[in-house]
């Protein structure tokens, strides 16, 4: 009975962990959220890691993400943010490897307030 509680428990860790926002970027981590906007952080952030692969005349995988209509697109398509996360079932993007927690931090943000453009 000890060994299936021990179990259960380990087995509900990774929810948790993946849950908290606090545990998995960092308490007090250095990063300026509140500029979670297209025209000021989400562009730069996407020109910097996605649009080499993710642009007109080279829309890998079919997704532009280099102007605002086509990353709205991209990201009511549903996939966008699990590409980034990385997250089982979805290619993960950047290939080379995650973003920084606080450019996450930032798309996140920026989705959870409705992919405006802003
Ligand atoms: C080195 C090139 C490259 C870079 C950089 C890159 N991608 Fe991709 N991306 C691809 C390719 C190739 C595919 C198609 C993969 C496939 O279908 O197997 C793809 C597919 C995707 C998909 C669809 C994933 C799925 O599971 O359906 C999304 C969303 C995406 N990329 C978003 C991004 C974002 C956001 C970034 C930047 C954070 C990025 N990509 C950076 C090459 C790249």
């Amino acid at each position: 009975m000890f060994s299936l509680g021990l179990l259960l428990f380990f087995a509900a860790l990774p929810s948790c962990y993946y849950d908290n926002e606090e545990l998995l970027y960092g308490k007090g981590a250095p990063c300026d959220t509140t500029q979670a906007r297209y025209s000021q952080k989400v562009a730069a952030i996407l020109q910097s890691n996605c649009t080499g692969c993710h642009k007109q005349g080279n829309a890998s995988g079919s997704i532009q993400l280099d102007d605002y209509a086509s990353v709205k697109a991209c990201e009511s398509g549903g996939r966008f943010l699990g590409a980034v996360r990385q997250s089982q079932g979805y290619v993960a993007m950047p290939p080379s490897g995650k973003l920084s927690n606080c450019d996450m931090m930032i798309l996140e943000k920026w989705v959870r307030e409705g992919a405006q453009n802003n």
